[in-house]
């Protein structure tokens, strides 16, 4: 904690003179909250803004992370809520056609009911939060580069881990932040075993399916319950039938009014990935570039899963989940594109870039220490960038399970060395999570769609010179010059009938097996992993080699812009990186309006009613319209809210979140649940480039509406009576 501490007293020291450029904008570490008290308070916050940097706490102590998504616990007895989106996954596997939970809903009446989540889901309770920049960049380390940089990094990384997960039960990782020019060792509760508790049906719970997502007005019910279970003596444990649910130290406390416009809102949770920080190339390889191939790649990918899905509801539910995914990051990449053909950003940030420039070559001192680096840095991340490009369609290009065979081989060789010695990702540590995808195979894998899904792309990749290709790729898979659909055809029908790993019996095994029987396989995909095995270790060392002048020259990048910024009276955040975060906002619509559009802050049942068709996206349950109908949308209730006539369903709100904060608590000024975050709205998303303080919006499903929901609708009384709701 020593190196935040100097952060936010130096920030706090110029808290007069330094403040964000905008009020809305940061992703804050919860250390760095103290700095920005001020602004915390005038927003409305009533706690003290130090209680929200102790992470074992209220509140911070009931926020948890499930890898990916946010969510909290609401009871004592490891309730846990989040969105629906997050269960996806959970309902979908736990689905057939014959007892379709996504379709109608899951409720369980008592615990016993309650069934095991996606394999290798997890609840994770941040406990404890280290600066250890030092110990991973150390003086000898500093002195390195390149390969050598990164391996030392990565040593020091697995010792603090070692270190730290001697602490039985407890996932430790080191994140680097600001592009590697700090690391945190972060401690957290690793909960293995996550049960389904209660999801609405995907006619609530996705209301508006693809068409809605990222978009305003809103009716979603984006909510569902999981539960964290632990051995009888209360440790970490994997699911077993004599588990017992998990007693955390807090939970949140609903609160008991609803917010309503202008209120102070914070949400608190674990955003994935922001890119403010980065530097003008990047910004053009991106939108010039890679979201345009990734858009085009996943209208592909989803045409090819609708086409092989159509007449088999078994296939259907099995890629559900991805379907989903890419839908949602196709609308999304789309989405910014569409931002970024109207806006300066590029023009904006090479202006940015070149001011950083000339500052520091204003000064011998800064020019000595900055200058070589931010050229370096320039060139190598337009090397990085190229070579990404050329990998672009082979990533799509590998059938699935040859994936699977290469990472258990290379499980098998890491395995022959001792632990400590072993590439991370490859460790002890990380057997639970290759067990997991062994098993998640079965319920989200049809033969017929991943080789059609192949079939498409390979015939795409195949056609390109073979100097744009993988010549590794090529040879064990067998592609050479001039191949049409046809050969592709023969080779894959040829490759995915030799083998074996589709069955579950006969794939697990591998994880346990020695190099040499990978050799002697005859196996077509594990032959294929044997075959590239080498070379893809050579290809490794020369993107590590890349990778440690990176880090170097990029954290030095960000030390001057870090400088140049607070020269200027603006305070910075780290970009989002999967660790625990607060921003602070308050319920807000859009009244001015991006070509007449003007946005309320609240939608209501009115809108469900009026939007449901009966079928399709916009599926509303009959049962909850007969509910909405009968209570003359929901009059009789607490929930009511006189000004709309109805129960509210969602509300914006001026957050500054991203994808990761998905089932984040949206807290009152208190610290009280009053929703949960889901969403951003699309014209605003390009906020993760480019902080866009007038038009960033985030939405949330409101609390009240998914209390009337579970009592009005779902039934769901044992779940309300242990929510403390009468
Ligand atoms: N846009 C939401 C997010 O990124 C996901 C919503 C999922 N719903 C959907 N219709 N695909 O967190």
């Amino acid at each position: 904690m020593k190196k935040s501490l100097v952060l936010f007293t130096a920030l706090t020291a110029l808290s007069s003179a330094i403040s964000v450029a905008y009020a809305n904008e940061g992703m804050w570490m919860p250390q760095q909250l103290p700095a920005i008290a001020k602004q915390l308070k005038a927003a409305g916050l009533k706690l003290d803004p130090a209680s929200l940097t102790k992470l074992t706490e209220f509140p911070m102590g009931a926020i948890v992370s499930l890898g990916g998504c946010s969510a909290s616990f609401v009871s004592d007895q490891g309730l846990v809520i989040t969105n629906h989106h997050c269960a996806y996954d959970s309902i979908a596997r736990n689905s057939t056609p014959e007892r379709n939970y996504l379709a109608n809903g899951f409720l369980t009446k008592t615990m016993a009911d309650e069934l095991p989540a996606s394999p290798g889901s997890r609840v994770f309770v941040t406990k404890d939060v280290k600066d250890v920049s030092s110990k991973i960049i150390s003086p000898e380390v500093a002195k390195l580069v390149g390969k050598a940089r990164v391996d030392a990094i990565e040593k020091n990384e697995k010792a603090l881990v070692a270190e730290c997960e001697k602490d039985v039960g407890h996932r430790c990782n080191v994140y680097p932040y600001y592009g590697g020019l700090e690391y945190y060792l972060i401690k957290q509760l690793e909960i293995k075993d996550v049960r389904l508790v209660h999801a609405p049906a995907e006619g609530v719970g996705k209301f508006g399916g693809d068409t809605d997502n990222w978009m305003w007005p809103r009716h979603t019910g984006d909510y569902s319950f999981l539960r964290a279970y632990v051995s009888k003596d209360g440790k970490s444990a994997e699911f077993s039938k004599d588990n017992v649910p998990y007693k955390p130290t807090h939970y949140l406390r609903l609160a008991k009014e609803g917010v309503k416009e202008g209120d102070f809102v914070m949400v608190t949770g674990y955003p994935g990935r922001t890119n403010r920080h980065r530097l003008p190339s990047e910004v053009a390889y991106t939108f010039d570039w890679n979201y345009p191939a990734y858009v085009k790649a996943s209208g592909e990918q989803l045409a090819v899963i609708e086409r092989e899905t159509k007449d088999s509801p078994d296939k259907k539910l099995k890629y559900a989940g991805m379907v989903a995914g890419v839908n949602n990051y196709y609308k999304n990449r789309q989405g910014m594109l569409d931002s970024y053909a109207g806006s300066d950003l590029l023009a904006r940030k090479q202006k940015e870039h070149a001011d950083l420039k000339t500052w520091i070559n204003a000064d011998a001192g800064r020019k000595q220490m900055y200058a070589a680096d931010i050229d370096a840095i320039e060139k190598l991340i337009s090397e990085r960038d190229a070579e990404n490009r050329r990998d672009f369609l082979l990533a799509y290009s590998s059938p699935r399970l040859l994936g699977s065979a290469r990472s258990m081989y290379r499980l098998a060789n890491e395995s022959t060395k001792p632990d400590a010695e072993r590439k991370s990702g490859f460790q002890t540590r990380d057997l639970p999570r290759f067990k997991a995808g062994v098993a998640a195979v079965d319920r989200s894998y049809d033969e017929t769609v991943d080789k059609a899904l192949v079939l498409n792309f390979m015939t795409k990749y195949a056609a390109q010179a073979s100097e744009d290709r993988n010549a590794n790729f090529d040879a064990a898979v067998g592609i050479k010059d001039g191949m049409k659909e046809a050969d592709i055809k023969a080779l894959l029908d040829a490759m995915y009938a030799g083998s074996k790993l589709a069955i579950k019996e006969e794939r697990a095994p591998w994880l346990e097996r020695k190099p040499d029987d990978f050799k002697a396989s005859n196996d077509s995909f594990i032959k294929a992993a044997v075959a590239m095995y080498d070379e893809s270790l050579k290809r490794e060392a020369r993107d590590e080699e890349m990778a440690g002048k990176i880090q170097q020259a990029y954290a030095n990048y960000m030390k001057a812009k870090i400088a140049f910024m607070n020269s200027k009276g603006q305070a910075v955040y780290p970009d989002a990186n999967s660790t625990l975060r607060v921003t602070f906002g308050k319920v807000a619509g859009r009244p001015y309006g991006v070509d007449g559009t003007s946005w309320t802050a609240f939608t209501s049942l009115h809108g469900i009613e009026k939007k449901a068709t009966g079928t399709g996206e916009f599926n509303a349950p009959q049962n909850q319209l007969d509910a909405i109908k009968s209570s003359k949308y929901g009059a009789d209730s607490k929930y009511y809210d006189a000004k709309l006539k109805s129960v509210p369903v969602n509300f914006m709100a001026t957050l500054d979140i991203t994808g990761g904060n998905s089932g984040s608590a949206a807290l009152n000024a208190k610290g009280e649940l009053v929703g949960l975050a889901f969403d951003g709205t699309l014209d605003s998303i390009i906020s993760d480039w480019d902080f866009n303080d007038a038009n960033t919006r985030d939405i949330q499903v409101d609390l009240r509406y998914v209390l009337w929901e579970m009592k009005n609708v779902d039934k769901a009384d044992n779940l309300l009576k242990e929510l403390r709701v009468e």
